[in-house]
C-alpha cells in the first residue's frame, strides 16, 4: 500500500519497527479516556501481532509522532476472538470476516474525522484482500466511536459481555 495524505498527516501501515510509538499512543489514549470502561488496553502481544501480517495497522504520522492508529484484524481458524459467529441478525454463511479491531485518535487531533478516514482505508484493503463482512465491537457509551462506525456504514447486532465489559457487536458488508 502506498503511503497517503489525510489533512497533511502521513498514512502509512506500522510495523514491527513502530510498537514503542504504538503503545505510546496507546497509553496516551487510555488516559485521556472520558471513562475507563470505553477501552480495553490491549496486551503487547497482541499489539505484536497486529503490526504483523495478515493484520493491518494503519498509522497517521505528524512528522515522527505517531497520532492516530487503525487496526484490520483477520481472526484466523478457532481464533477466541471472532466476531462473525456471534452475529445474529445476519446470516454470515459464505462471507469472508475480518475485524474493524481498534482505532486510537491521540487526543490532540480528535474532531478531524480521523476514525471515519482510516477506517474507509481499512475497507479498501479489505475489499483488495477479499474480506466482504466486517465486524466490530465498540461500547455502548463510546459515542464517538459508534458515530464514526455508523458514517462508515456499520449496522448494530448485539449486546455481549467482553472482558467483562458491555460491547455491541457492529458488521458492515464491504
Ligand atoms: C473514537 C475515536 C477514535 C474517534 O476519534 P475521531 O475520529 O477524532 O472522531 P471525532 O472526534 O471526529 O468524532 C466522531 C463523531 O462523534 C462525535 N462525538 C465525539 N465525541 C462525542 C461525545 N462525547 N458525544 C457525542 N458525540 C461525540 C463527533 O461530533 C463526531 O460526529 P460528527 O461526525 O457528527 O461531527 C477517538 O475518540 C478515540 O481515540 N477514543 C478513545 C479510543 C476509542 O474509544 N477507540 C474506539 C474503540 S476501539
Amino acid at each position: 500500500m502506498d503511503n497517503l495524505e489525510i489533512n497533511g498527516l502521513t498514512v502509512r501501515p506500522c510495523n514491527e519497527g513502530d510498537i514503542a510509538n504504538v503503545l505510546e499512543l496507546e497509553s496516551i489514549v487510555l488516559a485521556h479516556l472520558e471513562h475507563p470502561d470505553l477501552l480495553r488496553r490491549n496486551t503487547e502481544e497482541m499489539w505484536h501481532t497486529c503490526l504483523l501480517p495478515p493484520h493491518v495497522c494503519l498509522g497517521t504520522w505528524a512528522g515522527d509522532t505517531l497520532v492516530a492508529l487503525a487496526v484490520l484484524y483477520v481472526p484466523q481458524e478457532g481464533d477466541p476472538e471472532a466476531l462473525a459467529p456471534l452475529l445474529q441478525s445476519v446470516d454470515t454463511k459464505g462471507h469472508t470476516t475480518a475485524h474493524f479491531k481498534i482505532c486510537l485518535v491521540h487526543p490532540d487531533w480528535r474532531g478531524h474525522h480521523l476514525q471515519v478516514a482510516l477506517g474507509k482505508q481499512l475497507h479498501i484493503e479489505a475489499q483488495q484482500r477479499g474480506f466482504d463482512l466486517l465486524c466490530a465491537t465498540v461500547s455502548p457509551h463510546n459515542a464517538a466511536s459508534i458515530r464514526s462506525l455508523q458514517q462508515l456504514g456499520y449496522h448494530a447486532d448485539r449486546t455481549i459481555q467482553k472482558y467483562g465489559l458491555e460491547r455491541i457487536v457492529f458488521f458492515h458488508f464491504n
